[in-house]
């Protein structure tokens, strides 16, 4: 269902002149809220970004992102940081009827799959409760405003896992002609197993969908696969790609979990989620969901990302294997992107998967001479 675009973007300002529009972004110093903050702010928006440095009390001192935002108020004229925790419900709705945005990009959350077991009420107040403040927020000061928000493919649990594979040389892959282009949106989300972090973003990503269905909001939920690039603060329990390209720079031992290390993801810079989110901004619809990743073409599996890595840096991959997998992993996951090329023809991944890792890796070794 299309949805009338925002007002506030209709009213002349912004982009093409006149006041610049104000986009909220939550999470913002993290490594999608960066970027969305980067680009908007290049596109003509006042960007306002929202974090309180959460990521550092979920993954300790390397989970730390005051660096991330720094650059950002360094970098970026105009840039307002909002040291708000989106659980502080009064302070939100305080926040978005002051600001009254154009669009809302909701990237804050507690990412961890496998961190939300040890903290469950942290994770599901962050991601659901948090979720819906903002919605509501959005409802009463602004709701033709587009309202972007970061899912992920975890909300599809453990249900893929249930494909046909055929084991190959290097990875995992579906064996099913169904699955050719990858998982679509249509796949069930519910009688899986999800891990608490997938419950959580579940309740999110429905509550998303009702705020478009019910009250006509333009509302998406963006599934993410592997959402990566340069400013990232991987850790092990979150950051695939960069946690294992700073394994590699550093000569640090990377852990395999289970599957032979020939487990599948789908990779997409967050320069290519900032993209999609400014077209569905642009021309935004009501209670959309999209699977997000970089497809199959920028999909690898552990080893092969050892592989690359190697390649890039001329240091060997420090590994070991742990013959246990984690808890609902996925075994191949890659996003089948016909919906998002559909509905918005204008995008596509632009950045493939070897100049993701040169990025990760240029980054890395600047970061860590510091
Ligand atoms: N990176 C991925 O591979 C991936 C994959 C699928 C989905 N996603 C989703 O994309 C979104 C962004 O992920 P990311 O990789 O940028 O994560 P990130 O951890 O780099 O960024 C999230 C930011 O949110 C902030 N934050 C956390 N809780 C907060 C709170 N209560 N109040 C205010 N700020 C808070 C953190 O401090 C952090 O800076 C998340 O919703 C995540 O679930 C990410």
């Amino acid at each position: 269902m299309m949805a009338r675009v925002s007002d506030a973007l209709n009213s002349g300002g912004g982009p093409r002149g006149g006041p610049r529009p104000v986009l909220l972004v939550t999470g913002s110093s993290g490594l999608v809220g960066s970027e969305m903050c980067a680009f908007f702010a290049a596109e003509g928006y006042a960007v306002h970004g929202v974090d309180g440095n959460q990521r550092a009390f979920f993954f300790g001192p390397a989970g730390d992102t005051r660096w991330n935002q720094a650059r950002l108020e360094r970098d970026l004229p105009g840039f307002v940081h909002h040291e708000l925790d989106v659980r502080d419900r009064p302070g939100v709705l305080a926040l978005v009827e002051t600001l009254r945005p154009a669009a809302i990009v909701h990237t804050a959350a507690q990412p961890s799959h496998d961190r939300a077991a040890s903290i469950p009420f942290e994770d599901f107040d962050t991601n659901a409760a948090g979720t819906l403040n903002l919605l509501e927020a959005a409802r009463r000061a602004c709701p033709a405003s587009p309202f972007v928000h970061l899912s992920t493919n975890k909300v599809y649990g453990d249900r893929p896992n249930t494909i046909r594979l055929k084991e190959l040389e290097t990875r995992w892959d579906y064996d099913d002609e169904g699955f050719a282009e990858g998982i679509p949106e249509t796949l069930p989300i519910d009688q899986s197993t999800h891990s608490l972090f997938g419950a959580s973003k579940v309740a999110a990503d429905v509550l998303v969908q009702e705020y478009g269905r019910y009250f006509g909001m333009p509302t998406c939920c963006l599934r993410g696969g592997c959402l990566t690039g340069p400013n990232h603060a991987g850790v092990e329990l979150h950051g695939f790609l960069s946690y294992l390209v700073k394994c590699n720079l550093e000569g640090r031992q990377y852990r395999v979990f289970g599957y032979k290390g020939k487990q599948v993801r789908d990779n997409i810079h967050s320069r290519d989620v900032a993209r999609f989110a400014h077209e569905f901004i642009r021309r935004p619809r009501c209670g959309e969901v999209y699977n997000l990743g970089g497809g199959k073409t920028n999909s690898c599996s552990v080893l092969e990302a050892f592989r690359i890595a190697e390649e890039l840096t001329g240091r060997p991959q420090v590994q070991a294997y742990v013959d246990t997998p984690r808890m609902g992993d996925h075994i191949v996951y890659y996003s089948d992107l016909r919906k998002m090329r559909q509905h918005y023809p204008a995008w596509d991944v632009s950045v493939g998967l070897r100049d993701i890792f040169s990025e990760i890796v240029a980054s890395w070794r600047a970061r860590l001479c510091r």
